[in-house]
């Protein structure tokens, strides 16, 4: 493959389609043990910082043993622990550590800030979750979804749930894999219109893109039945009374009937059972969540190794 040497991964919209299926194809390697790459920049092992403004498992630890095994090492960065906090200002954070990393991974809110980053650091700068996108979720997600079918044009993902940073990396990388995606969130709930655009236009015709509010309209026939919290990090105070408004929305054994009979339920966790998602479903046989939670780490060691240039 090209790699993708020393670029930033801020929203899926940064990859072509055969950029995105080289990383799955190199996920998928990596996972079956086919190749295990070495990463070393300028004769030293590479350093990894994960600078953190909100609480994480999955991404954290599946990004540290991804660094890791490709020999390098990580530097945790929690918010608190460092002068961000106090107020010092991004261009100057960036430019600084630019100067001690290799690359940076970033889960901030507003994705104008990770812009700054990027903006100010050299390094490749990598989107570990905003307000806005959640791309390296979702090159977990296709890899569980390609590994379960065999492959992922022409196949249909129904996401239901609050439209926002996993709806819309979802929406991205969907369009550039030539899966159909539907969209099911209630009025007022709706992705982005510029991300819902951008979509269209990668998808270019040869895949669908539907908006409703209606779960099952979402729900018939389709392959990948897909949630997320109801009130996402920072949104605490809502959670209360948004349940009502999301409950019809909720992935359920009578919600899945109206799916595809080998249809598979993924959930980018962490999990609020008998809200979006019943304990039953969550631990049924269509269930993938753990091999999808699993594949954060083989899809994001095929990212680092492609951004340090290992393959
Ligand atoms: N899915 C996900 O990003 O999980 P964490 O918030 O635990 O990193
Ligand atoms: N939408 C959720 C995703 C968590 C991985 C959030 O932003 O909190």
């Amino acid at each position: 493959m090209g790699g993708l040497k020393g670029r930033d991964l801020l929203s899926l919209a940064d990859l072509s389609t055969d950029e995105m299926k080289d990383l799955l194809d190199l996920a998928a390697q990596l996972k079956a043990g086919k190749i295990r790459p070495r990463a070393e920049v300028d004769g030293h092992v590479p350093v990894l910082g994960l600078l953190f403004y909100k609480a994480s498992t999955r991404t954290r630890v599946s990004f540290s043993t991804a660094m890791y095994h490709l020999g390098g090492q990580v530097l945790d960065l929690p918010l608190h622990a460092t002068q961000v906090s106090r107020g010092e200002p991004i261009a100057d954070t960036a430019r600084v550590l630019d100067r001690y990393l290799d690359v940076l991974a970033i889960r901030t809110f507003d994705q104008q800030d990770l812009k700054v980053f990027a903006e100010y650091a050299q390094i490749p700068v990598i989107n570990a979750l905003t307000d806005l996108e959640h791309p390296c979720q979702i090159l977990a997600d296709l890899q569980t979804i390609q590994e379960t079918f065999g492959g992922l044009s022409g196949l249909t993902l129904t996401y239901l749930g609050d439209g926002n940073n996993v709806a819309h990396s979802l929406l991205l990388g969907c369009a550039l894999v030539g899966m159909n995606v539907r969209i099911a969130a209630p009025e007022g709930f709706q992705c982005d219109s510029a991300i819902v655009e951008q979509a269209r236009e990668i998808a270019n015709g040869n895949s669908d893109i539907l908006l409703t509010s209606d779960p099952i309209e979402a729900t018939t026939g389709t392959h990948v039945l897909y949630t997320d919290v109801w009130a996402s990090m920072g949104q605490e105070d809502l959670a209360e009374s948004r349940i009502p408004v999301f409950q019809p929305y909720q992935i359920n054994d009578d919600l899945l009937s109206h799916a595809d009979k080998d249809a598979i339920v993924l959930h980018c966790l962490p999990a609020h059972r008998g809200e979006e998602i019943t304990n039953e479903v969550m631990e049924g046989s269509h269930s993938k969540v753990w091999d999808q939670a699993e594949n954060r780490m083989h899809a994001q060691k095929a990212l680092l190794a492609s951004l340090l240039g290992a393959v």
